[in-house]
């Protein structure tokens, strides 16, 4: 694809990755990405603001051969997908400096091998004159990663944020509109990535409010035209708003954790709290990320597995404490064979999940009628903290 005009002196420029279904080896990606890089041409100096992940830095070198001289290479983000083309880019351009932010510097030396003397670093505020266009840089650290940064181009009311706002969708339209597919998906990427800090987003996002832009150009998916949608939904999942639902993520072996888990759902339905089950044999991670955004609470269910949790449990117990959703409350349900210390190892690998444990019910073998009725005794214990959600 060709590099595609937003405004006279700006172009999309990059890679739609319509097959990868993978990040990191770890995360689903069931729309594939995109790579966005953007080009502003000033009256004296031209800049391109990142580039795209090495395995299609040939499509960014053929959109860059109408471009004679580039004087500055802009890494608002030092992870591969953005930053695993400068290298290439800096070889085609010898005298373009490399831009980034003071902790960026050290990273792309590290991972990239960017030779240090190319490189130029910018404090939070700091501008750099292209002519007649300006590139603000401002510090946005810790989205995701501790050198991010975003680009305000104040005559064009654009800001670009890499990472900040972005979604993974292999798509052509270049703009978002209001569409659901593109939130659904933004959302996905904000569970995924984000989530874990919500604290020094909501930070960032403050620090954006006082920014005067009509477009949200983002280096993954389609440029928010009508940003309003994506910063309302971003204001959200990082506020305290709680909503009353429990995420059931859960395996069963021979069946009794299943029927467990259905009659707690059912008793929790018909109290008048939303619930989600996800078996983690077929989920996708991703939809399970989703749902713990603004959950309250999360009931385990596993079956015993040589006395500890299922390993797909154990794995996605280990995901929710890395993400660090916003839940306020915890339980564990499940079956074993003969005996079991599922409570105590689940309970050690939650310590970042500030819950309060609502208690367990786990029973050797078969479900029978004191089972159902602790499952229901927990149903009216878990309605009872939702009812006090503010
Ligand atoms: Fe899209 Fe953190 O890289």
């Amino acid at each position: 694809m060709k590099a595609r005009p937003i405004r006279e002196r700006v172009h999309w420029m990059g890679a739609v990755d319509w097959n990868r279904r993978l990040f990191d080896s770890l995360i689903p990606l069931p729309d594939g990405t995109s790579y966005n890089a953007y080009l502003v041409r000033g009256s004296q100096k031209t800049a391109l603001l990142d580039t795209v992940d090495p395995t299609l830095q040939d499509e960014l070198l053929a959109q860059l051969a109408d471009v004679p001289s580039l004087d500055y290479v802009i890494a608002h983000h030092a992870e591969q997908d953005h930053a695993g083309a400068i290298p290439a880019v800096l070889a085609k351009y010898p005298a373009a400096r490399l831009v980034c932010t003071p902790k960026a510097q050290g990273l792309l030396v590290d991972h990239l091998g960017v030779d240090a003397d190319r490189i130029q670093t910018v404090a939070d505020g700091d501008t750099l004159s292209l002519g007649d266009r300006t590139l603000r840089f401002l510090h946005t650290p810790w989205v995701h990663w501790p050198e991010t940064m975003v680009t305000h181009l104040p005559e064009e009311r654009i800001l670009f944020t890499c990472d900040f706002f972005g979604s993974h969708v292999a798509t052509t339209d270049l703009y978002a509109g209001t569409g659901e597919r593109i939130c659904e998906a933004a959302k996905r990427y904000y569970a995924e990535i984000m989530m874990p800090f919500r604290g020094v987003i909501r930070k960032n996002l403050a620090k954006l409010e006082g920014v005067a832009f009509d477009v949200i150009a983002p280096s993954h998916g389609p440029i928010y035209d009508q940003p309003e949608c994506i910063l309302n939904a971003y204001r959200d999942w990082v506020s305290e708003r709680i909503a009353n639902q429990v995420v059931i993520p859960y395996i069963s072996m021979h069946g009794s954790t299943a029927r467990m888990v259905d009659h707690l759902l059912g008793a929790l339905v018909e109290r008048g709290v939303g619930a989600q089950k996800f078996e983690l044999s077929v989920t996708d991670l991703g939809k399970l990320a989703i749902a713990l955004v603004d959950a309250a609470t999360i009931v385990i269910g596993t079956p015993t597995v040589h006395l500890g949790p299922h390993p797909l449990v154990y794995s996605a117990a280990h995901l929710a404490n890395a993400l660090r959703p916003k839940l306020k409350y915890a339980a564990i349900i499940g079956s074993y064979g003969w005996n079991t210390k599922s409570v105590e190892q689940l309970s050690g690998l939650i310590p970042d999940l500030k819950v309060e444990v609502l208690g367990a019910v786990l029973c050797k073998g078969l479900p029978r009628s004191e089972t159902l009725a602790a499952l229901d005794a927990l149903a009216d214990t878990i309605a009872a903290r939702h009812s006090q959600l503010a």
